[in-house]
């Protein structure tokens, strides 16, 4: 099992890439069944998510593969609907699969998605809005199964703007008969870039970006490519790195707008920083400052995964930084394993309290999630002494060769 092995304190210099966006790879590759043909869906990052949504397409009969950041999709032949148990419990966000399955083969069964490391993971505004579509939605040892000969289009209400919510929507209105209406949807620019797929398929798609998007379901045109966005939060991750570190350092390929929260809130702790048109140079010098509430919303409010990586950068800041935590019920997990490198941290429910400290001291932690892992990483970084991380499989679910990335700035950080 390998580890981490960081040796915090020093300075990084220079520029990093970012790498196309997880949470954007992921609905488009469920988007490719639609296709019935070729795809080739370029800037894909390898990642262990990625490997298994490959995974579950070529298990569904098409043929899927990562070739140097591209993932040529042909979906011609879907031979089965179901994704079993095992590959369901490799990536919680299979359930994304769903509504494309679903308007493909008439049918999708899902082994039902348990709770994850940030809690419990229902699925019930994704299995309404199928349902208000015309699926029949039955729940049977374990399995949900969803039916529909025939998807009508019509106003889809979500509840909540859930992210995959509104993906699955998206994915099963683009074959349904007549037009959707999805209102209270996500404003993700993972949303967008979800619809730009779908457009060059021939799907007639707009409103992504706003919480109304409408949907006419279309013929498919296969044979497309497309470029996946940079990851917003990788970006931000190394952001907060920067900061904590009190470096220079200019993230390249991305777009700032996408992480305009983020870089708000560096600001505000009196990092420098500069946007260009697909960059962001980052300038930490003096001693960082608490700031004003940190309260995670739907987008275009603070990201929930860039929560983690901007406490790790709040934990010297002089002052106390309170963080909400509004979207997962369980996001604080990396709190105690912060705590053991000498964090002050205090945790009510929702709401955590972090006290800057002077100096933060290497240790053994462990990995307790996605983005927990990546704080542990921020952290270290700009720890005095030695950290060892360990459980990194979270980690590698959502970056690609970090601890190389994090090197070529001239972090003392390997992989053992
Ligand atoms: C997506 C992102 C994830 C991010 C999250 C919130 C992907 C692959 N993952 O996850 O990185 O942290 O958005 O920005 O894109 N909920 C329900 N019922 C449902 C669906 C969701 O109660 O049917 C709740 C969830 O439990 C959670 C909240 O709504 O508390 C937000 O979930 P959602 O926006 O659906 O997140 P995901 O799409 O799973």
């Amino acid at each position: 099992m390998s580890i981490l092995k960081i040796n915090g304190g020093r300075e990084l210099l220079g520029s990093v890439a970012v790498h196309g966006a997880k949470n954007a790879v992921l609905p488009i590759l469920a988007a490719s069944l639609l296709a019935g043909g070729e795809t080739a869906i370029r800037n894909c990052p390898n990642l262990s998510d990625v490997g298994a949504a490959v995974k579950i397409l070529n298990h569904l009969g098409c043929t899927a593969k990562l070739d140097s950041g591209t993932v040529n999709v042909n979906s011609q032949s879907l031979t089965r609907t179901d994704i079993p148990h095992d590959l369901m419990r490799e990536m919680r966000s299979s359930v994304i699969f769903l509504g494309a399955v679903l308007a493909r083969g008439g049918e999708a069964t899902l082994s039902m998605p348990g709770g994850c490391e940030l809690g419990p993971r229902p699925v019930d505004i994704h299995l309404k809005a199928l349902s208000d579509l015309g699926a029949e939605i039955t729940e049977e040892g374990g399995n949900i199964i969803c039916t529909a000969a025939h998807l009508r289009g019509t106003r889809v209400n979500l509840s909540f703007p859930s992210v995959g919510a509104t993906e699955n929507t998206m994915l099963a209105a683009s074959l349904a008969d007549g037009t959707t209406i999805i209102t209270n949807a996500a404003r993700e620019p993972e949303i967008w870039d979800l619809q730009c797929y779908l457009r060059a398929l021939g799907v007639s798609v707009h409103g992504a970006g706003t919480p109304t998007i409408t949907i006419v379901g279309t013929k498919i045109r296969a044979d497309v490519e497309h470029r996946v966005i940079p990851d917003r939060i990788v970006a931000s991750t190394f952001l907060a790195a920067a900061a904590v570190t009190r470096s220079d350092v200019e993230v390249t390929d991305v777009i700032p707008s996408h992480l305009s929260t983020v870089t708000d809130a560096l600001s505000e702790m009196g990092c420098l920083i500069e946007l260009g048109g697909d960059s962001i140079h980052i300038k930490s010098t003096g001693q960082l400052r608490a700031i004003r509430p940190v309260i995670t919303e739907p987008y275009p409010g603070f990201p929930t995964d860039v929560q983690p990586q901007l406490m790790a950068a709040a934990l010297k800041a002089d002052g106390t930084t309170v963080f909400v935590e509004n979207i997962f019920e369980n996001r604080f997990r990396h709190t105690e394993e912060l705590r053991r490198l000498g964090a002050d941290i205090k945790v009510e429910g929702r709401v955590a309290m972090v006290t800057g400290v002077p100096r933060l001291t290497g240790a053994q932690v462990t990995s307790t999630d996605l983005r927990g892992g990546a704080a542990l990483v921020v952290a270290a970084l700009g720890a005095e002494g030695t950290t060892e991380i360990s459980a990194l499989s979270h980690i590698d679910r959502g970056y690609d060769g970090l601890e190389n990335s994090l090197a070529s700035l001239g972090a003392d950080i390997i992989r053992v």
